[in-house]
Protein backbone atom coordinates (compact mmCIF):
# COMPACT_ATOMS: atom_id res chain seq x y z
CA UNK A 1 0.00 0.00 0.00
CA UNK A 2 0.93 3.90 -0.39
CA UNK A 3 1.21 4.83 3.30
CA UNK A 4 1.68 8.19 4.58
CA UNK A 5 3.07 9.03 7.91
CA UNK A 6 2.37 12.24 10.01
CA UNK A 7 5.19 13.33 12.35
CA UNK A 8 8.46 11.58 12.43
CA UNK A 9 9.51 11.16 15.81
CA UNK A 10 10.26 7.89 17.55
CA UNK A 11 7.03 6.62 16.81
CA UNK A 12 6.27 8.25 13.44
CA UNK A 13 9.57 7.12 11.77
CA UNK A 14 10.09 3.78 12.99
CA UNK A 15 6.55 2.80 12.37
CA UNK A 16 7.51 4.15 8.89
CA UNK A 17 10.43 2.34 8.27
CA UNK A 18 8.91 -0.77 9.79
CA UNK A 19 5.87 -0.78 7.24
CA UNK A 20 8.38 -0.15 4.38
CA UNK A 21 10.55 -3.18 5.51
CA UNK A 22 7.23 -5.04 5.11
CA UNK A 23 7.01 -4.00 1.42
CA UNK A 24 4.96 -0.99 1.77
CA UNK A 25 5.85 2.57 -0.10
CA UNK A 26 5.93 4.84 2.42
CA UNK A 27 6.27 9.03 2.84
CA UNK A 28 7.17 10.35 6.15
CA UNK A 29 5.94 14.11 6.33
CA UNK A 30 7.37 16.00 8.25
CA UNK A 31 7.11 20.32 9.86
CA UNK A 32 10.87 20.23 10.61
CA UNK A 33 12.36 20.75 6.95
CA UNK A 34 16.32 19.69 8.68
CA UNK A 35 14.62 16.35 9.85
CA UNK A 36 13.34 16.06 6.53
CA UNK A 37 16.50 16.00 4.84
CA UNK A 38 18.59 13.69 7.61
CA UNK A 39 15.71 11.30 6.91
CA UNK A 40 16.25 11.76 2.95
CA UNK A 41 19.84 10.94 3.31
CA UNK A 42 19.01 7.93 5.52
CA UNK A 43 20.44 9.41 9.01
CA UNK A 44 18.11 8.95 11.84
CA UNK A 45 17.21 12.32 13.78
CA UNK A 46 17.45 10.19 16.97
CA UNK A 47 19.05 7.50 18.37
CA UNK A 48 17.40 4.02 18.95
CA UNK A 49 18.97 0.36 19.09
CA UNK A 50 19.23 -0.96 15.66
CA UNK A 51 17.40 1.56 13.97
CA UNK A 52 20.44 3.42 11.88
CA UNK A 53 20.52 0.44 9.64
CA UNK A 54 16.52 -0.10 9.22
CA UNK A 55 16.30 3.37 7.91
CA UNK A 56 19.30 3.64 5.83
CA UNK A 57 18.13 0.09 4.16
CA UNK A 58 14.43 1.70 3.41
CA UNK A 59 15.75 5.08 2.22
CA UNK A 60 19.03 4.47 0.43
CA UNK A 61 18.45 0.11 -1.24
CA UNK A 62 15.36 -0.04 -1.89
CA UNK A 63 14.34 3.02 -2.41
CA UNK A 64 10.66 2.45 0.02
CA UNK A 65 10.92 5.21 2.32
CA UNK A 66 11.32 9.24 1.76
CA UNK A 67 10.47 12.04 3.69
CA UNK A 68 9.00 15.81 2.71
CA UNK A 69 7.82 18.77 4.59
CA UNK A 70 4.15 19.56 2.15
CA UNK A 71 1.25 17.87 3.65
CA UNK A 72 -0.24 17.63 0.33
CA UNK A 73 2.06 14.78 -0.69
CA UNK A 74 -0.52 12.55 2.13
CA UNK A 75 -3.38 13.13 -1.18
CA UNK A 76 -0.66 10.53 -3.24
CA UNK A 77 -0.77 7.42 -0.31
CA UNK A 78 -4.11 5.56 0.55
CA UNK A 79 -3.75 5.64 4.17
CA UNK A 80 -2.28 7.93 6.72
CA UNK A 81 -0.53 7.22 10.35
CA UNK A 82 -0.82 10.20 12.39
CA UNK A 83 2.17 10.12 14.66
CA UNK A 84 2.70 13.55 15.95
CA UNK A 85 3.61 14.16 19.56
CA UNK A 86 0.98 15.07 22.25
CA UNK A 87 3.73 16.31 24.75
CA UNK A 88 2.04 17.55 28.33
CA UNK A 89 1.84 21.47 28.52
CA UNK A 90 1.56 21.09 32.15
CA UNK A 91 0.60 18.80 35.34
CA UNK A 92 -2.84 17.93 33.63
CA UNK A 93 -3.36 18.69 30.22
CA UNK A 94 -1.69 17.11 27.18
CA UNK A 95 -0.82 19.76 24.54
CA UNK A 96 -2.94 18.43 21.14
CA UNK A 97 -1.83 21.62 19.20
CA UNK A 98 0.35 19.02 16.96
CA UNK A 99 -2.86 16.74 16.45
CA UNK A 100 -4.94 19.65 15.40
CA UNK A 101 -1.98 21.39 13.28
CA UNK A 102 -1.79 18.17 11.42
CA UNK A 103 -5.64 17.11 10.72
CA UNK A 104 -6.00 20.47 9.42
CA UNK A 105 -3.04 20.07 6.79
CA UNK A 106 -4.54 16.56 6.32
CA UNK A 107 -8.16 17.55 5.96
CA UNK A 108 -6.81 20.18 3.11
CA UNK A 109 -5.23 17.70 1.12
CA UNK A 110 -8.15 15.28 1.61
CA UNK A 111 -10.13 18.54 -0.46
CA UNK A 112 -8.49 17.48 -3.49
CA UNK A 113 -8.45 13.59 -3.52
CA UNK A 114 -11.25 11.88 -5.47
CA UNK A 115 -10.48 8.52 -3.77
CA UNK A 116 -11.50 7.09 -0.27
CA UNK A 117 -9.03 7.69 2.00
CA UNK A 118 -7.96 6.19 5.79
CA UNK A 119 -6.76 8.52 8.54
CA UNK A 120 -5.10 6.60 11.76
CA UNK A 121 -4.56 8.01 14.81
CA UNK A 122 -1.43 6.18 16.08
CA UNK A 123 -0.39 9.08 18.24
CA UNK A 124 -1.65 8.79 22.03
CA UNK A 125 -4.81 11.26 22.76
CA UNK A 126 -7.38 10.92 25.24
CA UNK A 127 -10.28 8.89 25.03
CA UNK A 128 -13.26 10.96 23.43
CA UNK A 129 -10.65 13.06 21.37
CA UNK A 130 -10.60 11.39 18.08
CA UNK A 131 -14.89 11.21 17.98
CA UNK A 132 -14.43 15.25 19.19
CA UNK A 133 -12.08 17.16 17.81
CA UNK A 134 -9.70 14.98 15.51
CA UNK A 135 -13.48 14.32 13.15
CA UNK A 136 -15.15 17.29 13.16
CA UNK A 137 -11.58 18.81 11.69
CA UNK A 138 -11.46 16.62 9.46
CA UNK A 139 -14.70 16.85 8.15
CA UNK A 140 -15.05 20.37 8.24
CA UNK A 141 -11.64 20.91 6.00
CA UNK A 142 -12.07 18.01 3.67
CA UNK A 143 -15.99 19.21 2.94
CA UNK A 144 -16.34 15.11 3.20
CA UNK A 145 -18.02 12.72 5.53
CA UNK A 146 -16.31 10.74 8.06
CA UNK A 147 -17.01 6.63 7.51
CA UNK A 148 -18.68 7.82 3.82
CA UNK A 149 -15.80 9.59 2.03
CA UNK A 150 -12.59 8.83 4.46
CA UNK A 151 -12.28 6.10 6.62
CA UNK A 152 -11.01 6.52 10.69
CA UNK A 153 -9.63 4.29 12.63
CA UNK A 154 -7.27 4.81 16.27
CA UNK A 155 -4.48 2.17 16.36
CA UNK A 156 -2.31 2.45 19.63
CA UNK A 157 1.40 2.47 19.32
CA UNK A 158 3.37 0.21 22.22
CA UNK A 159 6.76 1.15 21.26
CA UNK A 160 8.70 0.73 24.44
CA UNK A 161 12.01 3.57 23.12
CA UNK A 162 15.13 1.90 23.18
CA UNK A 163 13.12 -1.08 21.88
CA UNK A 164 10.97 0.24 18.97
CA UNK A 165 12.12 -2.22 16.40
CA UNK A 166 12.01 -4.87 18.15
CA UNK A 167 8.41 -4.21 19.53
CA UNK A 168 7.34 -2.73 16.12
CA UNK A 169 8.06 -5.97 14.36
CA UNK A 170 7.35 -8.11 17.55
CA UNK A 171 3.57 -6.26 18.83
CA UNK A 172 2.18 -8.15 21.85
CA UNK A 173 -1.56 -7.20 20.29
CA UNK A 174 -2.81 -5.07 17.76
CA UNK A 175 -6.07 -2.61 18.49
CA UNK A 176 -7.75 -1.29 16.02
CA UNK A 177 -9.96 0.78 17.41
CA UNK A 178 -12.54 1.47 13.90
CA UNK A 179 -15.10 3.77 13.27
CA UNK A 180 -15.97 2.27 9.83
CA UNK A 181 -15.83 -1.63 8.84
CA UNK A 182 -14.29 -0.82 6.14
CA UNK A 183 -11.13 0.82 7.28
CA UNK A 184 -11.07 -1.93 9.69
CA UNK A 185 -11.17 -4.22 7.11
CA UNK A 186 -8.08 -2.57 5.37
CA UNK A 187 -6.05 -1.94 9.14
CA UNK A 188 -6.06 -5.74 9.76
CA UNK A 189 -4.82 -6.78 5.71
CA UNK A 190 -1.92 -4.32 6.31
CA UNK A 191 -0.84 -5.79 10.05
CA UNK A 192 -1.83 -9.25 8.46
CA UNK A 193 1.97 -10.83 8.79
CA UNK A 194 2.35 -9.68 12.20
CA UNK A 195 1.60 -13.00 14.95
CA UNK A 196 0.06 -10.99 17.27
CA UNK A 197 -3.60 -11.52 18.25
CA UNK A 198 -5.93 -8.67 16.64
CA UNK A 199 -8.52 -6.75 18.97
CA UNK A 200 -11.25 -4.80 16.69
CA UNK A 201 -13.45 -2.35 19.12
CA UNK A 202 -14.07 1.24 18.35
CA UNK A 203 -12.40 4.24 19.12
CA UNK A 204 -13.07 5.35 21.86
CA UNK A 205 -12.08 1.84 23.70
CA UNK A 206 -8.71 1.64 21.67
CA UNK A 207 -7.86 5.47 22.87
CA UNK A 208 -8.79 4.30 26.25
CA UNK A 209 -6.69 0.99 25.80
CA UNK A 210 -3.54 2.88 25.02
CA UNK A 211 -3.92 4.88 28.55
CA UNK A 212 -5.31 1.90 30.66
CA UNK A 213 -1.67 0.04 29.42
CA UNK A 214 0.35 2.95 30.48
CA UNK A 215 -1.20 3.65 33.62
CA UNK A 216 -0.98 -0.18 34.81
CA UNK A 217 2.48 0.01 34.13
CA UNK A 218 2.87 2.89 36.41
CA UNK A 219 0.92 1.53 38.99
CA UNK A 220 3.48 -1.81 38.67
CA UNK A 221 6.46 0.10 38.96
CA UNK A 222 4.78 2.66 41.91
CA UNK A 223 4.01 -0.36 43.54
CA UNK A 224 7.22 -2.60 43.81
CA UNK A 225 9.43 0.74 44.66
CA UNK A 226 6.51 0.90 47.45
CA UNK A 227 7.70 -2.98 48.31
CA UNK A 228 11.15 -1.63 48.20
CA UNK A 229 10.97 1.18 50.06
CA UNK A 230 9.51 -1.23 53.10
CA UNK A 231 11.78 -3.90 52.28
CA UNK A 232 14.99 -1.55 52.71
CA UNK A 233 13.59 -0.06 56.36
CA UNK A 234 13.22 -3.82 57.24
CA UNK A 235 16.65 -5.06 55.48
CA UNK A 236 15.02 -7.44 53.03
CA UNK A 237 16.30 -7.35 49.60
CA UNK A 238 13.32 -6.29 47.31
CA UNK A 239 14.89 -7.99 44.10
CA UNK A 240 14.57 -11.50 45.83
CA UNK A 241 11.03 -10.87 46.55
CA UNK A 242 10.59 -9.57 43.01
CA UNK A 243 11.96 -12.66 41.44
CA UNK A 244 10.02 -15.16 43.46
CA UNK A 245 6.48 -12.84 43.22
CA UNK A 246 7.38 -12.86 39.36
CA UNK A 247 6.87 -16.74 38.93
CA UNK A 248 3.15 -16.44 39.66
CA UNK A 249 1.91 -16.05 36.46
CA UNK A 250 -0.82 -13.80 37.35
CA UNK A 251 1.91 -11.07 38.42
CA UNK A 252 4.43 -11.93 35.63
CA UNK A 253 8.63 -10.94 35.84
CA UNK A 254 7.86 -8.01 33.81
CA UNK A 255 7.67 -3.81 35.14
CA UNK A 256 8.92 -5.19 38.52
CA UNK A 257 11.95 -3.40 39.32
CA UNK A 258 11.98 -1.69 42.06
CA UNK A 259 14.58 1.56 41.33
CA UNK A 260 14.18 5.71 41.02
CA UNK A 261 10.62 5.22 39.12
CA UNK A 262 9.61 5.68 35.80
CA UNK A 263 10.35 8.57 33.74
CA UNK A 264 10.11 9.31 29.88
CA UNK A 265 7.29 11.26 28.10
CA UNK A 266 4.64 8.52 28.25
CA UNK A 267 4.16 6.73 31.39
CA UNK A 268 3.61 9.95 33.79
CA UNK A 269 1.46 11.58 30.97
CA UNK A 270 -0.51 9.12 29.75
CA UNK A 271 -1.15 8.39 34.36
CA UNK A 272 -1.75 12.53 34.53
CA UNK A 273 -3.82 12.38 31.56
CA UNK A 274 -6.43 9.77 32.65
CA UNK A 275 -6.54 11.33 35.92
CA UNK A 276 -7.37 14.57 34.49
CA UNK A 277 -10.30 12.48 32.37
CA UNK A 278 -11.73 11.31 35.67
CA UNK A 279 -11.79 14.46 37.92
CA UNK A 280 -13.66 16.16 34.75
CA UNK A 281 -16.00 13.69 35.25
CA UNK A 282 -16.04 14.06 38.84
CA UNK A 283 -14.15 11.17 39.84
CA UNK A 284 -11.38 10.90 42.22
CA UNK A 285 -8.83 8.84 41.28
CA UNK A 286 -7.08 7.95 44.60
CA UNK A 287 -4.76 5.12 43.21
CA UNK A 288 -3.60 6.73 40.09
CA UNK A 289 -2.86 9.73 41.77
CA UNK A 290 -1.25 7.79 44.44
CA UNK A 291 1.28 5.93 42.13
CA UNK A 292 2.49 9.06 40.58
CA UNK A 293 3.17 10.79 44.28
CA UNK A 294 5.14 7.59 44.81
CA UNK A 295 7.05 8.28 41.95
CA UNK A 296 7.76 12.00 42.23
CA UNK A 297 9.46 10.74 45.70
CA UNK A 298 11.40 8.08 44.61
CA UNK A 299 14.39 10.34 42.89
CA UNK A 300 14.57 12.19 46.05
CA UNK A 301 15.44 9.33 48.08
CA UNK A 302 18.69 8.57 46.14
CA UNK A 303 19.63 12.72 47.40
CA UNK A 304 18.56 11.55 51.24
CA UNK A 305 20.63 8.19 51.05
CA UNK A 306 23.69 10.54 49.86
CA UNK A 307 22.80 13.29 52.73
CA UNK A 308 23.12 9.84 55.29
CA UNK A 309 25.98 8.70 53.76
CA UNK A 310 27.99 12.04 53.11
CA UNK A 311 26.65 14.78 55.51
CA UNK A 312 25.88 18.14 54.22
CA UNK A 313 26.55 17.77 50.44
CA UNK A 314 27.75 21.60 49.66
CA UNK A 315 30.13 21.74 47.88
CA UNK A 316 30.38 17.83 47.44
CA UNK A 317 31.21 16.25 44.20
CA UNK A 318 28.51 13.94 42.75
CA UNK A 319 28.85 11.49 39.57
CA UNK A 320 25.68 11.44 37.76
CA UNK A 321 25.68 8.19 35.46
CA UNK A 322 22.80 8.21 33.18
CA UNK A 323 20.90 11.15 31.85
CA UNK A 324 18.57 9.31 29.61
CA UNK A 325 14.98 8.11 30.76
CA UNK A 326 16.07 4.78 30.01
CA UNK A 327 19.20 2.97 28.40
CA UNK A 328 19.55 2.37 24.82
CA UNK A 329 18.00 6.13 23.94
CA UNK A 330 19.24 9.57 23.98
CA UNK A 331 15.85 10.76 25.42
CA UNK A 332 16.10 12.62 28.86
CA UNK A 333 12.29 13.81 28.57
CA UNK A 334 10.94 13.29 31.88
CA UNK A 335 14.23 11.76 33.06
CA UNK A 336 14.56 10.79 36.63
CA UNK A 337 18.11 12.12 36.73
CA UNK A 338 16.67 15.81 36.18
CA UNK A 339 15.28 16.46 39.61
CA UNK A 340 17.92 14.53 41.46
CA UNK A 341 19.95 17.48 39.98
CA UNK A 342 18.06 19.89 40.45
CA UNK A 343 17.78 18.89 43.86
CA UNK A 344 21.74 18.41 44.46
CA UNK A 345 21.90 22.12 42.85
CA UNK A 346 19.72 23.25 45.97
CA UNK A 347 22.12 22.19 48.10
CA UNK A 348 24.91 23.39 46.20
CA UNK A 349 26.04 20.17 45.70
CA UNK A 350 28.96 19.54 42.30
CA UNK A 351 26.95 17.47 39.95
CA UNK A 352 29.51 16.07 37.57
CA UNK A 353 27.09 13.97 34.62
CA UNK A 354 28.05 11.46 32.26
CA UNK A 355 25.31 9.66 29.46
CA UNK A 356 27.03 7.50 27.01
CA UNK A 357 24.09 9.40 24.13
CA UNK A 358 22.16 11.86 26.28
CA UNK A 359 24.78 14.32 27.32
CA UNK A 360 24.23 16.84 24.35
CA UNK A 361 20.29 16.89 24.83
CA UNK A 362 21.24 17.29 28.44
CA UNK A 363 23.41 20.20 27.96
CA UNK A 364 20.60 21.75 26.04
CA UNK A 365 18.43 21.91 29.77
CA UNK A 366 21.44 21.96 32.10
CA UNK A 367 23.52 24.40 30.36
CA UNK A 368 26.28 24.99 32.80
CA UNK A 369 25.14 25.02 35.89
CA UNK A 370 26.97 21.01 36.23
CA UNK A 371 29.91 19.46 34.95
CA UNK A 372 30.37 17.24 32.15
CA UNK A 373 32.83 14.12 31.33
CA UNK A 374 33.65 12.67 28.74
CA UNK A 375 33.38 9.01 30.31
CA UNK A 376 31.65 6.84 33.13
CA UNK A 377 35.38 6.78 34.43
CA UNK A 378 36.20 10.02 34.46
CA UNK A 379 33.04 11.13 35.84
CA UNK A 380 33.55 8.47 38.61
CA UNK A 381 37.85 9.56 39.68
CA UNK A 382 36.38 13.05 39.57
CA UNK A 383 33.72 12.51 42.43
CA UNK A 384 32.80 12.00 46.13
CA UNK A 385 30.17 9.89 45.31
CA UNK A 386 28.96 7.93 42.67
CA UNK A 387 25.08 8.24 41.66
CA UNK A 388 23.71 5.43 39.04
CA UNK A 389 20.47 6.90 37.46
CA UNK A 390 20.22 5.11 34.25
CA UNK A 391 20.81 1.48 33.65
CA UNK A 392 23.63 1.47 30.72
CA UNK A 393 25.80 -2.32 29.91
CA UNK A 394 28.55 -0.02 30.62
CA UNK A 395 27.88 1.42 33.73
CA UNK A 396 27.95 -2.23 35.03
CA UNK A 397 31.86 -2.65 35.09
CA UNK A 398 32.48 -3.01 38.54
CA UNK A 399 36.13 -2.28 38.38
CA UNK A 400 35.76 1.46 37.64
CA UNK A 401 33.91 1.89 41.13
CA UNK A 402 37.16 0.71 43.06
CA UNK A 403 37.19 2.42 46.39
CA UNK A 404 34.40 4.80 45.73
CA UNK A 405 31.42 5.39 47.24
CA UNK A 406 28.25 4.42 45.12
CA UNK A 407 24.58 4.77 45.47
CA UNK A 408 22.50 2.67 42.64
CA UNK A 409 19.10 3.72 41.63
CA UNK A 410 18.68 0.80 39.66
CA UNK A 411 20.01 -2.66 40.10
CA UNK A 412 22.83 -1.83 37.73
CA UNK A 413 25.61 -3.72 39.93
CA UNK A 414 25.09 -7.12 41.10
CA UNK A 415 28.22 -7.65 43.05
CA UNK A 416 29.38 -5.13 45.38
CA UNK A 417 33.26 -6.24 46.32
CA UNK A 418 35.36 -3.39 47.03
CA UNK A 419 32.53 -1.04 46.77
CA UNK A 420 31.18 1.19 49.36
CA UNK A 421 27.44 0.19 47.69
CA UNK A 422 23.70 0.73 48.48
CA UNK A 423 20.46 0.47 46.21
CA UNK A 424 17.65 2.97 46.87
CA UNK A 425 15.72 -0.20 47.31
C1 LIG B 1 6.08 3.13 27.43
C2 LIG B 1 5.35 1.78 27.30
O1 LIG B 1 6.13 0.76 27.92
C3 LIG B 1 5.11 1.44 25.82
O2 LIG B 1 4.36 0.24 25.73
C4 LIG B 1 4.34 2.58 25.16
O3 LIG B 1 4.15 2.35 23.79
C5 LIG B 1 5.12 3.88 25.32
O4 LIG B 1 5.33 4.13 26.73
C6 LIG B 1 4.31 4.99 24.72
O5 LIG B 1 3.24 5.29 25.24
O6 LIG B 1 4.71 5.50 23.67
P1 LIG B 1 8.61 3.94 27.23
O7 LIG B 1 8.13 5.22 27.84
O8 LIG B 1 9.44 4.00 25.99
O9 LIG B 1 7.37 2.98 26.86
O10 LIG B 1 9.49 3.19 28.32
P2 LIG B 1 9.26 1.98 29.35
O11 LIG B 1 10.06 0.84 28.94
O12 LIG B 1 7.83 1.76 29.61
O13 LIG B 1 9.94 2.59 30.66
C7 LIG B 1 9.39 3.74 31.32
C8 LIG B 1 10.16 4.02 32.59
O14 LIG B 1 9.89 3.02 33.59
C9 LIG B 1 11.68 4.06 32.45
O15 LIG B 1 12.17 5.19 33.15
C10 LIG B 1 12.15 2.78 33.09
O16 LIG B 1 13.45 2.87 33.64
C11 LIG B 1 11.10 2.60 34.19
N1 LIG B 1 10.93 1.20 34.64
C12 LIG B 1 10.53 0.23 33.77
C13 LIG B 1 11.14 0.88 35.98
O17 LIG B 1 11.49 1.74 36.80
N2 LIG B 1 10.96 -0.42 36.39
C14 LIG B 1 10.56 -1.40 35.54
O18 LIG B 1 10.40 -2.56 36.00
C15 LIG B 1 10.35 -1.06 34.20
Amino acid sequence: MNISIAGSGYVGLVTGAGFASNGHKVICIDTDENKVNQINHGISPFYEVDFDSLLSSCVNRKRSLKASADYQEIAESDITFICVNTPNNSEQDVDISQIIDSTTEIGLALAKKNSYHIVVIKSTVSPGTTESIVIPILEKCSFKKAGTDFGIAVNPEFLQEGRAVHCFFNPDRIIIGEYDRRTGDILQEIYQDFLAPTIRTDIRTAEMIKHASNAFLATKISFINEIGNICKKLGIDIYEVAEAMSLDYRISPHFLEAGLGFGGSCLPKDARTLISAAKDLGYEPQLLQAVLEVNRKQPLRMVELARAKMGNLKGKRLAILGIAFKPNTNDIRGSLAIPIIEELLKERAIPIIYDPQALENARKILGERVLYSNSAKEAVDKSDCVLIVTDWDEFKDREIYRGKMVIDGRRTLLEKQGINYERVC
